[in-house]
């Protein structure tokens, strides 16, 4: 399977490191309209600056689209166009519509279209997916994922509004859409409160707040400029709350533990044996009525989203990430959206 990357920036490159690491792939030829970015590359690589000669290469069978998120659509219908198959980096477009079209196009010409979600195969994520799943803590009431940055300013383009900068189009679509491809129940209602906070044009910091039907509330809080001096500070958590039990856990590369209860909290005596309220829940504990176990471990990689991708495009199996699911998280996006406009929950 021979492919081509349009965009040789800081993800285009890593995509041609990744293909040339599978022996049924080869990166043959990159474009990309800053000539410096196509430095380098291995003489293999034919290089291009304009992309309708890039598309008019016929060996390549499969196009990655690295560019920055305003060209996704367009650069998508050209490749799409030409008859290639699309692997288009997060988000795949701006938009629901802008989608619907690129999938119109890709059944009209008979080619497939996925997005890179390789977040799915985060280790910290496939952790809480784990536990949500065999339900390790009975009914689970709510999922907290957190990403806190320090560096305030977002860079290059993704500063412009118009070149579909911002945080939400950033990291918004890998966090909304780990926690759609795990709670499998249908959503109720959005609710998002977005900001810029040190960013003029673009957002850095939100809060989404997703309800199932399945009574689970999911609370998704991403922000820039968020400061810490704890030690050991870690930028990634997630928290999980169910009826037998809590879990949390700290860092991409997962340190947490799953916390359990040997007997309910409202039991207690205080000091002259008397039964203690619900107020002394709020109380530490005492010594072993908490105890701990380790968080489920799942050996994944996030390298795996190509080694499905060639098993699917041999019709082995399905594909890792579907086009309805990638359109569920821009619906999801637009309607955080219209909630954070609006200031107040948007039912879905
Ligand atoms: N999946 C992930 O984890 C992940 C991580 C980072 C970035 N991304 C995505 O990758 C894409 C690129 O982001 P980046 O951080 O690599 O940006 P980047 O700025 O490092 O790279 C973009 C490249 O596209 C080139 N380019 C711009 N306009 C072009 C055009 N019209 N035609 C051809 N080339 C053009 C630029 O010269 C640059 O080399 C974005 O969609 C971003 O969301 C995904």
């Amino acid at each position: 399977m021979k492919f081509g990357v349009i965009g040789h920036g800081f993800m285009g490159s890593r995509h041609v490191a990744i293909i040339d690491s599978f022996e049924e792939c080869e990166c043959i030829a990159a474009c990309d309209t800053d000539p410096f970015r196509l430095k380098g590359l291995d003489k293999k690589i034919i290089c291009y600056e304009d992309i309708d000669l890039f598309l008019e290469n016929p060996s390549i069978d499969v196009v990655v689209i690295a560019t920055p998120n305003k060209w996704h659509k367009e650069h998508a219908l050209k490749a799409i166009n030409a008859g290639k198959h699309v692997i288009c980096e997060k988000p795949i477009a701006l938009s629901v519509d802008e989608l619907d079209e690129m999938k119109e196009a890709a059944d009209r010409m008979n080619v497939t279209l996925t997005s890179h979600h390789q977040r799915r195969l985060d280790q910290d994520f496939q952790a809480i997916k784990e536990a949500y799943e065999r339900e390790m803590l009975g009914n689970v009431y709510l999922i907290k994922s957190v990403l806190y940055g320090y560096n305030g300013y977002t860079h290059s383009w993704h500063v412009y509004k118009s070149e579909g900068g911002g945080m939400l189009y950033n990291w918004g679509v890998h966090l909304i859409d780990q926690i759609l491809y795990m709670v499998s129940s249908p959503l109720k209602t959005v609710y998002a409160d977005i900001r810029n906070i040190i960013n003029i044009e673009v957002d850095d910091y939100f809060k989404i707040i997703l309800k199932f039907e399945n009574m689970v509330t999911a609370e998704i809080e991403l922000g820039t400029y968020m400061l810490s001096d704890k030690e050991g500070w870690f930028p990634r958590h997630w928290y999980m709350f169910g009826n037998k039990g809590s879990m949390y856990i700290d860092g991409f590369i997962p340190e947490g533990r799953i916390l359990r209860t040997t007997q309910l909290l409202a039991e207690t005596l205080d000091e002259e044996g008397r039964y203690c309220g619900p107020t002394r829940s709020f109380g530490i504990p005492e010594k072993g009525v908490v105890y701990t176990q380790a968080i489920p471990y799942v050996k994944t990689e996030t390298r795996e989203f190509y080694a499905n991708y060639i098993r699917a495009i041999q019709g082995k199996e399905p594909f890792l990430v579907k086009l309805p699911e990638l359109r569920y998280v821009l619906k999801v996006m637009d309607a955080a959206i219209k909630s954070s406009e609006s200031m107040s929950s948007v039912a879905f």
